[in-house]
């Protein structure tokens, strides 16, 4: 029998360990908690957490994880709050998520509210009546994964964003797609969708800063929301990469600008990077635009290849590195004395939807 326990401050004795003996008592805790817990790991998060997570992933792997573990009692989600509670949906009843520090949260996912989205959706659906598919990125909270859920849409990640946008139009005419622009607009792009049949919903302007003309010749709706982290890579940091190093081929994550994305030699998921890095001749270097704790790891790790962050000005993410070893110290230390700290739960009725969201994403990966 377990005891909730509602967000309480890291105890200060913990940030006076050591690293060494911060590492002791998370593996010991670790041990100790054997099958009962299993520990995802964004890849974005930092170097001293990701070594102790039992799957490392992007979104749309973590999901999957998620939805896979059904023994371990607690599933502790060393990510971003919408990341836990996408694990808290697809996993069982019986199962706790646990996201170490409460304040791990995505300025993209704050960026679209259940208030503005359904004020958009009543906009948009007065002034058309051909069907409107909602899609939203996994970067989003629960309560926009179940409004897509009971409007006949769906979820995507950046890594099957293409196939969720295929999939939405053979459902209906017109895809409104939050909270990212940029996934969203460089995915249609290259599907063959025309820059002049996206338009930008604002949801801080007037009718969303559009017309209704607009809105009637759009194929796409995009909302007004970005990664402040890949929002950063410009076309100039590009221009200086090739000059700097001859040859290279630069790679960016869908999250950077349109501009940023027709200028780079390929572009992708997390997954995508990772995989494209690992796959190519020993020798190559690579340019990449996306989180800086990655592109350091994948710099590290593949001797062969050199490895350079597109901007060298620190582009990490702030809330990814909120986890850190205190906290997951803490919160293993916790679970073995039978409190659940940082629990993430999401409510019977927004599961409900939000899963049948989830569901037809992992149907359609
Ligand atoms: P993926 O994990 O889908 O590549 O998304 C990147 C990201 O920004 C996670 O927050
Ligand atoms: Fe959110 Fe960007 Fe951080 Fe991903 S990298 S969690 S989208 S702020």
């Amino acid at each position: 029998m377990v005891t909730l326990v509602f967000p309480e401050l890291l105890p200060p004795q913990l940030s006076r360990l050591t690293p060494e003996e911060t590492d002791e008592r998370i593996a010991a805790a670790k041990e100790a908690l054997g099958s009962r817990l299993v520990i995802l790991g964004h890849h974005y998060q930092r170097d001293e957490v990701i070594k102790f997570a039992d799957f490392r992933g992007d979104s749309f792997k973590l999901c999957q994880e998620a939805a896979a573990c059904p023994d371990a009692e607690y599933i502790l989600f060393a990510g971003v709050h919408f990341m836990a509670e996408s694990a808290d949906i697809l996993s069982g009843e019986h199962q706790q998520v646990i996201l170490p520090d409460l304040s791990a949260g995505c300025s993209m996912a704050d960026m679209a509210n259940s208030e503005q989205v359904d004020d958009c959706w009543a906009q948009l659906t007065g002034v058309t009546d051909e069907i409107i598919i909602p899609i939203t990125y996994m970067n989003s909270t629960a309560a926009l994964k179940s409004f897509c859920g009971k409007n006949n849409g769906a979820v995507c990640t950046s890594s099957n964003a293409e196939s969720m946008l295929n999939w939405a139009w053979e459902q209906g005419e017109k895809v409104l797609f939050f909270p990212d622009q940029h996934l969203g607009r460089n995915t249609a792009a290259k599907m063959g969708v025309p820059l002049d049949k996206m338009i930008v919903w604002d949801p801080h302007a007037e009718f969303g800063g559009v017309t209704e003309e607009q809105i009637r010749e759009a194929k796409v709706i995009l909302w007004k929301g970005h990664c402040s982290v890949h929002q950063r890579f410009t076309v100039e940091h590009i221009e200086k990469a090739r000059e700097q190093f001859p040859g290279c081929r630069v790679i960016v994550h869908p999250e950077c600008s349109y501009e940023v994305v027709q200028a780079a030699d390929e572009n992708g998921s997390t997954n995508y990077i990772i995989n494209a890095i690992e796959a190519s001749e020993p020798g190559t270097t690579w340019i990449v635009g996306t989180e800086m704790h990655l592109v350091n790891r994948l710099s590290k790790e593949l001797e062969n290849r050199t490895v350079h962050c597109l901007d060298d000005c620190m582009c990490m993410c702030a809330t990814m590195y909120r986890i850190d070893p205190e906290h997951l110290l803490w919160a293993l230390e916790n679970l073995l004395e039978g409190r659940v700290v940082n629990r993430i739960s999401v409510d019977d009725e927004t599961r409900k939807w939000a899963l049948v969201a989830l569901d037809r994403m992992l149907a359609h990966a």
